[in-house]
């Protein structure tokens, strides 16, 4: 690719493959490698400039991959590595860049450096490399410390010598300990593996988990914890240490020594918009994800107060500012929006009961968020299906649950899994062309009888369609000059409702409120969400403009 596009990733569409449920080629009910190459037009024809994949390494997949247990090969239910390098050729011949997915935090219980450390006694260098220490109380019966793992239960697991070892997630996916030299370089080294085979960046898992206060002191009483939250206190001992930005300085020059220098992404909960802008400094990371916004509720105030601080929480660092509605670890926002408000909740487990749920009030916000998330200056996240307005599947059989949060959770919170059901592309049944005709086994996760009315044929065939409206928006994105980075220009407009300028005559206006509004005078509409109510914007709907 050209290095014309230097700086693709300031104001770039990614689309988020979350592989093992995006096309399965093979038809073992499991998307692979190869579901991508035969996906690849699907993706460049809806108009978006890069796709960042979920883990794709050799992994028990006890957590969805993201427990790796080699990160320098490709998990072979996936495909192969010559697959995947032909991917990434194939997508860049489409002019579509590829972020891979860096799990830096931990690693999987099967690497061969913790087999190596559950091998070797205490104190021993293999054991360096993680996080074991002796247990507390008499006989060091219980955990270290009181830290919790994110999806329920005590941080810490014993090994049979006596000691225990850290994992802020699933037993199986052990901390590194990132005082230790060893485990710098050699994830200096692994970015330098991908990014000679062609990946144009990568999404930093947890990039906010590496560094912990070395004296691993107990964390007390807190508030709760959880994917994408805040971290509960300032001087939190295992989430956003300063000392994590010198390692992230130390990737930056690894991806600066090419000539055209791969991206990061960070996934980092952040305390404070200040906080989150040291990420973001011009000799650290690229971008981050930007979870205010994913976890604004669906009101006028409540998004506007979130796009200023954000806007003005990466200038202070001349960063761009991405925008995100959902991903593979929260309830899909068609599900979110269409429940009666409860700011902050994007999981199952905080969001009202699904007696409360309006699917259609919900796709119908889900179009309007589309257009106000793509009129916004900087870089926006597409999750798999979200161009086809699926939903959060609510109704998994228990036995067919694979999130760790369930088994850990004691089964009181039924996890990720409803977001991450395989696509449906064509056909009235199941698989819905996500495996092949004849395939040997079902999906991974069964698809709804309902997931007919939104497969890939049939929205391609409905004007009206929401995949129709991301090709559009998108397409006009790619065109007009108002749109991908620049400015944004607040307009005056009635309660509850949004709307701003980006220059060259385009305008915004998402109304937030119960009743139609008027559209500005003398502005002549490119696109809306839902129909217009003859010269009226209905509730819940968004404009774009000539004005
Ligand atoms: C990130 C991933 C999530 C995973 C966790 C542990 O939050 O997005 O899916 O479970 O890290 O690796």
């Amino acid at each position: 690719m050209g290095t014309a596009g230097a700086s693709w990733w300031r104001d770039a569409v990614v689309y988020q493959v979350y592989i093992r449920s995006f096309a399965d080629a093979n038809g073992d009910g499991v998307g692979d490698i190869a579901g991508i190459r035969s996906r690849l037009d699907y993706l460049r024809d809806l108009g978006v400039d890069a796709l960042w994949i979920n883990p794709w390494y050799p992994s028990p997949m006890a957590d969805g991959g993201y427990d790796v247990a080699d990160y320098r090969a490709v998990e072979p239910v996936f495909g192969t590595a010559d697959e995947a390098a032909a991917m990434i050729e194939e997508a860049h011949a489409r002019g579509l860049r590829v972020i891979l997915d860096i799990v830096p935090n931990h690693t999987s219980d099967r690497h061969a450096w913790f087999q190596a450390a559950l091998a070797s006694p205490p104190g021993s260098r293999e054991r360096a490399r993680y996080w074991f220490r002796p247990g507390s109380g008499p006989g060091g019966a219980e955990p270290p410390n009181d830290w919790q793992s994110v999806f329920g239960g005590p941080a810490w697991t014993r090994v049979p010598d006596g000691e225990w070892y850290l994992h802020l997630f699933d037993s199986s996916q052990p901390d590194l300990n990132w005082d230790n030299e060893e485990v710098r370089a050699e994830f200096e080294d692994v970015l330098r593996f991908w990014f000679d085979r062609g990946v144009d960046g990568f999404r930093i898992d947890v990039a906010n988990g590496l560094v912990k206060q070395p004296d691993l002191p107990d964390l007390g009483p807190h508030d709760e914890e959880g994917l994408l939250l805040p971290p509960s206190r300032p001087d939190h001992p295992h989430w956003d240490r300063d000392g994590v930005h010198e390692i992230y300085r130390g990737w930056r020059r690894v991806a600066d020594s090419y000539p055209e220098p791969p991206v990061f992404v960070a996934e980092a909960w952040s305390p404070s918009p200040e906080r989150l802008a040291l990420y973001l400094r011009p000799d650290e990371l690229h971008t981050a994800f930007n979870f205010d916004y994913l976890r604004a509720p669906w009101d006028a105030d409540a998004l506007r107060k979130v796009i200023d601080e954000s806007l003005a929480t990466v200038a202070a660092v001349g960063a761009p500012a991405t925008w995100v509605l959902s991903n593979h670890d929260v309830a899909r926002h068609v599900s979110r929006l269409g429940r009666p408000l409860t700011p902050g909740a994007y999981s199952l487990a905080h969001l009202p009961p699904v007696d409360t749920l309006d699917r259609d009030l919900g796709t119908r916000r889900a179009r309007a968020a589309a257009l106000l998330m793509l009129a916004l200056p900087g870089s926006a996240y597409v999750y798999q299906g979200d161009e086809l307005g699926l939903w959060e599947v609510e109704d998994l059989p228990d036995e067919v649950r694979q999130d760790p949060t369930w088994e850990r959770s004691g089964h009181t919170e039924v996890g990720r899994d409803g977001c991450r059901v395989p696509l449906p592309w064509s056909g009235s049944r199941a698989p819905f062309g996500f495996s092949p005709d004849g395939a040997s086994a079902a999906p991974w996760l069964p698809q709804p009888a309902d997931f007919a009315s939104v497969t890939v044929q049939a929205e391609e065939g409905d004007p009206g369609s929401m995949l129709n409206l991301y090709r559009n928006a998108l397409r006009l994105r790619r065109e007009h000059p108002a749109l991908g980075g620049g400015e944004i220009t607040w307009l005056p407009a009635g309660p509850d409702v949004l709307a701003f300028s980006r220059g060259h005559g385009f305008a915004c206006v998402v109304n937030l409120s119960q009743a139609p509004v008027p559209l500005p005078d003398g502005s002549r509409l490119l696109l809306a969400s839902g129909p217009l109510d003859g010269e009226l914007l209905p509730a819940d709907t968004a404009a774009w403009l000539t004005v």
